[in-house]
């Protein structure tokens, strides 16, 4: 069985990201002041965020922007990540589809996440931040903002979710190992993690509630930033790194892709891939379509309404343009952590709202399915996460089989399951469930999402 993998040489690595913002049809709304209601600046969103960070947030203008020289040298511990074919699969699936993935597991870290985590620590140390803080759901983006922390000299503290804590234990190991302190989330040492638990003693925490914590830590302490792995544009923007690469190793497979695909938290993996590709859609020059692959028990992006609304579960974050399923949607407790979340990022939102993208809602049974396939046939054991993009990938290869038609797919593998191993052991158990949500419930949680004229 052959397996075919395509690299860049360093010199071919990419220098710059691709901001789509500046490319865009119709551009993004403006983040909201949540008392104001008024569009926020670069200068307001810096309380929270280092500078930079605050002002690539709100670029429409520069579609390319230079990647820091050290960054670059860091970016080089593990890039290029390879392209891979994956023949096995394919024959697995009896598919004409070629099938591609884009493997962002390669890193020791385990998933994209380091992609941003390096930027962003970066940016705050030149600006003269000494600490930063953030939210986890899975723990892969606490372990990139721990290991990125300790390269810079910045101390780190995580709020991991909950649940995902007991799920997942060895992350937590992970980012004390690189010398952060991390707090199960709700926790009882911020106000909102304590109104939370006063409201609800076993809430099980979501991206939305550690959220809350993590700005209330950065907004009370002196030189501490937030930092976020998921939805905002400056991260989308970090992670395009994994498209600009994939377009080159494409071109050196000789194929364009058909379809991308890649599974939906907040939208990075997904922004990371697609975004430079979609940009030849713009212009007419292609016609990919772009397949966000999200929980069935967490459908924003097919079930969620375009409003503006809180990035977490407290109301401290600013108001964004998302399709929302109301900022205190408590996601059932699914395996993929990093896919519990109740928004999509607001560039993500919009292209949605203008018919450039859709989404696909996938059992949490299929996504292990896919993603047992994917080990036995490709050696790889993904990350509960990536299994949503993989279980997409294989139905719209079967599709091919059934319409007896080729087509290239490339899809995102965000990350590697190899911490994860206990939901594998429930799923191959027999214990797993999948988990639906009824219209009511989502009109319930709608109902709390403020209204903005
Ligand atoms: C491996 C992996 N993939 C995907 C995601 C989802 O995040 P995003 O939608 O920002 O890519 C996460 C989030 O924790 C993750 O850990």
């Amino acid at each position: 069985m052959r397996q075919k993998k395509y690299i860049l040489s360093e010199q071919e690595l990419p220098t710059q990201w691709y901001n789509i913002q500046a490319d865009m049809p119709n551009k993004p709304l403006p983040p909201l002041n949540p008392q104001t209601h008024q569009p926020m600046s670069a200068d307001d969103l810096s309380h929270v965020f280092n500078k930079e960070c605050s002002k690539q947030e709100l670029d429409t203008e520069h579609a390319w922007i230079d990647i820091p020289e050290d960054v670059l040298e860091k970016y080089t511990f593990y890039r290029s990540t390879p392209l891979v074919r994956a023949y096995a699969l394919e024959e697995a699936l009896g598919t004409p589809a070629h099938i591609y993935f884009k493997n962002e597991s390669t890193n020791p870290l385990g998933s994209h996440k380091i992609n941003s985590a390096i930027p962003q620590c970066y940016y705050c140390k030149q600006e003269g931040d000494t600490n930063v803080t953030t939210e986890t759901g899975a723990g892969q983006w606490g372990a990139a903002l721990s290991y990125a922390a300790k390269l810079y000299g910045l101390e780190a503290a995580v709020y991991q979710v909950k649940i995902t804590m007991q799920q997942k234990p060895y992350r937590s190991s992970i980012m004390r190992t690189f010398g952060a302190t991390v707090e199960g989330s709700p926790s009882m040492s911020t106000r909102a993690g304590k109104n939370i638990i006063t409201r609800d003693p076993h809430h099980p925490g979501s991206l939305g509630t550690a959220i809350s914590e993590a700005v209330e830590l950065a907004t009370t302490t002196p030189g501490c930033k937030y930092t976020l792995g998921s939805v905002l544009n400056h991260v989308a923007l970090h992670q395009t790194i994994i498209g600009l690469e994939a377009e080159k190793q494409m071109e050196m497979a000789g194929e364009y892709p058909d379809q991308v695909i890649a599974c939906f938290g907040g939208g990075s993996n997904f922004g990371g891939i697609a975004f430079p590709f979609l940009r030849h859609n713009f212009t007419g020059e292609r016609h990919t379509e772009f397949i966000a692959a999200e929980p069935e028990s967490c459908p924003k992006l097919t079930r969620g309404k375009f409003e503006y609304d809180f990035g977490d579960e407290a109301g401290y974050t600013p108001l964004l343009p998302m399709y929302t399923l109301g900022h205190d949607f408590k996601p059932a407790n699914i395996h993929a952590g990093g896919l519990r979340y109740h928004g999509a990022g607001m560039i993500i939102s919009q292209l949605l709202k203008d018919g450039y993208l859709h989404g696909e809602d996938i059992p949490q049974l299929e996504s292990f399915k896919a993603g047992m396939l994917f080990a036995q046939t490709e050696g790889i054991i993904p990350a509960p996460e990536s299994c949503h993009a993989i279980a997409a990938t294989i139905r719209e290869a079967l599709k091919a089989k059934e319409e007896g038609k080729e087509k290239v797919i490339l899809f995102c593998l965000s990350g590697h399951g190899l911490i994860d191993m206990p939901s594998y052991d429930s799923f191959i158990n027999g214990d797993l469930q999948n988990y639906s949500v009824s219209d009511e419930e989502i009109q319930q949680f709608l109902k709390d999402v403020p209204k903005v004229d």
